[in-house]
């Protein structure tokens, strides 16, 4: 963070001022940050902080799926401001989990508020077990390197359980190898203009010996 340029760092705090009193005039909260006793106690858990919603929209057209015909997961949702954007743009179904109560009802307070039909899972990313439900889902750096590896085989084995193309997107992708370690193919990098940062955009392909295809 601190390699952050002083443009970048202002115009963050700009747009963090704005958004939070915009939220509060709504009876929102998608922007404070909150890193509570969990993520406090266990490095492996990573705290609060949201995506911008421009560079989530813009992100969410970078995936060449049907918004209609795709459900989406956000693994390790927070407060929700992705979901929202993306039920905004009118995927088929939107879903985030997290293993924060605290977020979770944030969550479900602003998706009630917005009148968004979206689901807020309070479950571990280890332990979920419907991802084959799911065609796009997105990492904002939810977790570290161990607890990764097992969410991208995770991920993998959904596509025994649901044959079709996996689609990825991992911002401020600091393990971004370990997917294309596992077999994950890098189709977009996208920029990014309030953290100086990349979101990469991965396809797990329905490969054609897949006999489930
Ligand atoms: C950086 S925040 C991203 C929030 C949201 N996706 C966004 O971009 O606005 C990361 C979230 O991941 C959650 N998280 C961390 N480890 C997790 C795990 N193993 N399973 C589920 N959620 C987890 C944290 O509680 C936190 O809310």
């Amino acid at each position: 963070m601190s390699n952050y340029s002083l443009t970048v760092r202002v115009r963050r705090w700009a747009k963090y001022l704005i958004n939070t009193i915009d939220e509060r005039i709504h009876g929102l909260d998608f922007s404070m940050v909150y890193v509570g006793d969990l993520q406090r106690s266990q490095a492996e858990i990573h705290g609060y902080s949201m995506t911008d919603a421009g560079d989530m929209k813009r992100i969410l057209q970078a995936i060449p799926v049907k918004a209609s015909e795709s459900a989406f997961l956000d693994i390790g949702c927070g407060k929700g401001m992705c979901m929202k954007c993306t039920a905004e743009l009118g995927y088929r179904k939107v879903a985030g989990l997290d293993l924060d109560e605290h977020l979770l009802g944030i969550a479900r307070t602003n998706m009630r508020k917005l009148q968004l039909d979206v689901d807020c899972i309070s479950a571990s990313a280890v332990e979920f077990d419907r991802y084959q439900d799911y065609d796009v889902f997105y990492f904002y750096n939810p977790f570290g390197a161990a607890t990764f590896q097992q969410v991208i085989n995770r991920l993998i084995e959904s596509q025994r359980q649901r044959g079709r193309n996996i689609w990825v997107a991992y911002y401020h992708p600091v393990f971004g190898q370990l997917f294309e370690d596992a077999g994950f193919q890098l189709k977009k990098v996208v920029h990014d203009i309030t953290r100086d940062t990349v979101t990469k955009i991965y396809c797990y392909p329905l490969s054609v010996s897949n006999p489930l295809r």
